[in-house]
């Protein structure tokens, strides 16, 4: 399975922390923010990973993560010209994925917890065409939020709606396969003039294609001042507790 990290974006719900630098490099606890989802996927047991960058200080990021030997991985890269939108970003790391199973972890997302490998596995030899870790938040019209039948069954997603029909969100951890480039070249963009994540899903919920599962660590975005905040706190916990391996830092010159 290959991995996808996304670093673009404008990031303006943190300024004036992102007026000049990418929200990826600020710092959570001891490390930058775009270690967490590279860790992530590093613990699915992904090795081929693709960073999408855009925005502010992209040289900068380039030089942080190096060709990534410094997390065992093989990390290579693709300039996203203007924030057209997650599901955007994902479409242009096609010709990397290639025939392959692919999991893209939104670079600003910091799962504490469980590694995912058994369910990236899962996602790799099993039948579904698409997949989502689903977790509960205080605050879900800030998401997006998943629509749900009397069964509890996911019956569609909504981005950042008014009036949130649970309070259940997907995170920022999407398994797919290349067919989803041709979902993502069918899309329109919303109207916020993105091309979003959450219409792909919706595509393979009909047909049970996508399979959903509660993600049962700690999670939190990092993409707004009190997030950042309880992204510290929540690797803070993880270090008091002996649960946060030391920092990757590349070989200096
Ligand atoms: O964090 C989970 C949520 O992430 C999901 O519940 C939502 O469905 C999903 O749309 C997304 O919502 P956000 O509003 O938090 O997304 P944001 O615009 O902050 O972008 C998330 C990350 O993706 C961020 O680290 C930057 C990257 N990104 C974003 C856009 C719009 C890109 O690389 N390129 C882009 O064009």
């Amino acid at each position: 399975m290959k991995g996808i990290v996304l670093a673009g974006g404008t990031a303006t719900r943190l300024y004036p922390l992102t007026i000049v630098t990418n929200k990826h490099l600020l710092p959570i606890y001891d490390r930058p923010m775009i270690y967490y989802p590279i860790e992530t996927l590093a613990g699915m047991g992904v090795r081929e990973v693709m960073v999408v960058v855009g925005g502010k200080s992209v040289g900068d990021v380039v030089e942080l993560l190096a060709d990534g030997a410094a997390f065992g991985l093989d990390l290579t890269y693709r300039y996203q010209p203007g924030p057209l939108g997650i599901a955007h970003a994902i479409g242009l790391a096609r010709d990397f994925v290639g025939d392959d199973a692919f999991c893209c972890v939104l670079g600003d997302n910091i799962l504490r917890g469980p590694a995912l490998a058994d369910v990236a596995a899962d996602f790799e030899t099993g039948q579904y065409d698409a997949g989502t870790l689903l977790y509960r938040v205080p605050d879900p019209e800030r998401f997006g939020v998943a629509e749900l039948d009397a069964d509890g069954r996911v019956v569609g997603f909504e981005e950042k709606p008014e009036q949130p029909k649970s309070d259940l969100i997907p995170i920022g951890v999407y398994f797919l396969r290349p067919d989803a480039f041709a979902v993502i070249d069918g899309l329109a963009p919303s109207a916020r003039g993105e091309f979003e994540i959450t219409d792909v899903l919706n595509h393979y919920i009909a047909g049970g294609r996508l399979f959903t599962r509660i993600y049962e660590g700690h999670w939190t975005d990092a993409g707004t001042v009190p997030s950042l905040l309880r992204a510290a706190a929540l690797a803070a916990e993880d270090d008091a507790a002996g649960r946060l391996s030391p920092p990757a830092i590349r070989p200096l010159s």
